[in-house]
């Protein structure tokens, strides 16, 4: 357990929870988002919170059997913000009154005036005026539970902020986590001030904490890590090599799908520079083999995913008295199993990592950055000494380039889409544009075009790019090159890569279409 002074949010199952951890982690306070579900008092006494923040959410607290809080919340003598619904409860708990509709539900953007005495809460705001606030509700504050008063009102919210300054309880109607309300880190700034939090969470003491973390649970046994050559798995990689040195091997499957060069890079990384025992299963001609002729994308999955796991754990078997897999479970999937719908992780990575494994090889987990944001493993990366430049790749499917050869894989295919994603990467490099975008790759084309190049006529592949915006991977935007960009690009790739006659730019946004083309 943390030894930092804690934040607890309850959620009651806003869209935009994570988004008050990202703000509070960003201002260095050590925070965990819990389900109301899971909250009982018995909870609160062991998770000594030095202040609580209750989140919003869909449900009104005027329908019988809404989410509440558990009761000592309000007796624990430590500050609460509740937000939206957060607010809500914390009125209708109090004593005062909500009510639904009546044609005062907001949506979007809202302009909060100041009204009454100045709050410590709203340090640095109304200094220009009205301040512009992010609004979500349709039910709202009728009457103001004893004690509080008001200190901001919108038109369709008079009791936008309201305290209880004698108990330091807080309730704003407005969602102050999101970017539409340019001035809610500020006030969640002021509310970790008043909480008496010192931002004791940094990466740095993060770092040596783990390490302690993983000395205790490991001991002198041993531990396999599968490196795929990713952020997280790498990251957890390093950090549990320095904290238990040797006892770490890691296992590098490699399929035969990775990109130009990435697995003689992973290995010299691994391997020479931090002297990482590494096994590098080279089973290429196995994973090539059986997907031999394969041209559905499904049974492609299917058979890439089986062999994974076959050779996994065939090489880690061979690792006597393992007791324990690491995995680079990051805290959004923490969160999502244990969600306030309790439904199952649908993020990205339920598709490919070694899910089942540690049952199926009775190993017991060890999971370092499950506390983590995936900034903050980028942090812990460049603290661990991690290059700049591996920290920051995007991301790339554990079938690798098996879907991004749509239809039938064959060798002759692979190597000519090796080298064209590297111009393609190359160019994007050059231009400075990288960082802007979450993912760009090539993908060659199921098909052969007329061409003429010199005095000759070519028939050769079609070659497809993508380049996409996102925040998660669930939605994502084509990257707006510029045409003289493209234009470049499919020369460059035409001129160095021989076996394509011709690029096409995809410009499908997801949805409807998926980032990657299988
Ligand atoms: P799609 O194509 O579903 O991709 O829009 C969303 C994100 O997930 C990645 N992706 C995968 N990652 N195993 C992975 O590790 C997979 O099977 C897989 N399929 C897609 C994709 O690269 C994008 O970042």
């Amino acid at each position: 357990m943390s030894t930092h002074d804690r934040l607890l949010i309850i959620d009651f199952g806003s869209q935009v929870t994570q988004l008050i951890a990202r703000r509070l982690r960003e201002l260095n306070v050590y925070c965990e988002i819990h389900p109301y579900q899971n909250v009982d008092d018995a909870f609160l006494t062991s998770f000594a919170p030095k202040a609580i923040i209750f989140s919003g959410g869909p449900d009104s607290v005027t329908r019988a059997g809404s989410p509440r809080p558990p009761a000592n919340a309000f007796t624990l003598g430590v500050p609460i913000l509740g937000i939206c619904y957060g607010q809500q409860v914390m009125m209708q708990e109090l004593g005062g009154l909500v009510e639904s509709g009546h044609g005062t539900a907001e949506f979007g953007r809202a302009k909060v005036t100041e009204s009454g005495t100045k709050l410590p809460l709203l340090d640095g705001w109304f200094t220009n005026g009205p301040e512009q606030v992010w609004m979500s509700h349709g039910d709202h504050v009728s009457r103001l539970a004893p004690g509080f008063e008001v200190y901001g009102t919108s038109p369709g919210a008079p009791f936008a902020i309201t305290a209880d300054v004698a108990r330091n309880f807080f309730a704003v109607q407005f969602h102050p986590e999101v970017h539409h309300t340019p001035r809610g880190a500020q006030l969640y700034k002021n509310f970790v001030t008043l909480a008496g939090f010192t931002g004791d969470w940094s990466m740095a003491s993060y770092r040596e904490e783990a390490i302690a973390k993983i000395r205790a649970q490991v001991g002198d046994k041993k531990v396999i890590c599968g490196l795929s050559g990713g952020v997280d798995s790498s990251v957890a990689a390093v950090l549990i090599h320095e904290a238990i040195g040797d006892q770490l091997t890691c296992v590098f499957v490699d399929h035969g799908l990775l990109r130009l060069n990435e697995a003689e890079e992973v290995v010299k990384m691994f391997r020479d520079t931090y002297n990482i025992p590494l096994i590098h299963a080279d089973e290429a001609e196995l994973f090539l083999g059986e997907l031999d002729g394969v041209s559905d994308p499904e049974t492609k999955r299917k058979i890439i995913g089986r062999l994974f796991i076959d050779v996994f754990q065939k090489y880690a078997g061979e690792i006597e008295g393992a007791e324990y897999l690491a995995q680079g479970t990051l805290y959004p999937d923490v969160i999502e199993s244990v969600s306030f719908s309790g439904g199952p992780s649908v993020t990205i990575k339920s598709h490919h990592n070694v899910g089942g494994l540690p049952e199926k090889m009775g190993l017991k987990l060890v999971e370092p950055l499950r506390e983590l944001f995936k900034d903050e493993v980028r942090a812990l990366g460049r603290e661990l000494g991690l290059p700049a430049s591996f920290i920051s790749r995007h991301p790339f499917p554990g079938p690798g380039l098996a879907i991004r050869c749509p239809g039938e894989i064959t060798r002759e295919k692979l190597d000519i889409l090796r080298k064209a994603d590297a111009v393609y990467l190359d160019q994007i490099r050059k231009h400075g544009l990288y960082d802007d975008i979450w993912q760009a790759f090539a993908a060659i084309l199921p098909m052969r075009t007329v061409g003429v190049m010199g005095d000759g006529r070519t028939y050769d592949y079609a070659l497809g790019l993508r380049a996409v915006t996102s925040v998660d991977g669930m939605t994502a935007d084509y990257y707006p090159f510029t045409h003289d960009f493209l234009g470049e690009t499919a020369t460059r790739i035409i001129n160095e890569v021989r076996g394509i006659n011709r690029v096409f730019y995809d410009c499908t946004s997801k949805p409807p279409g998926t980032i990657e083309l299988e």
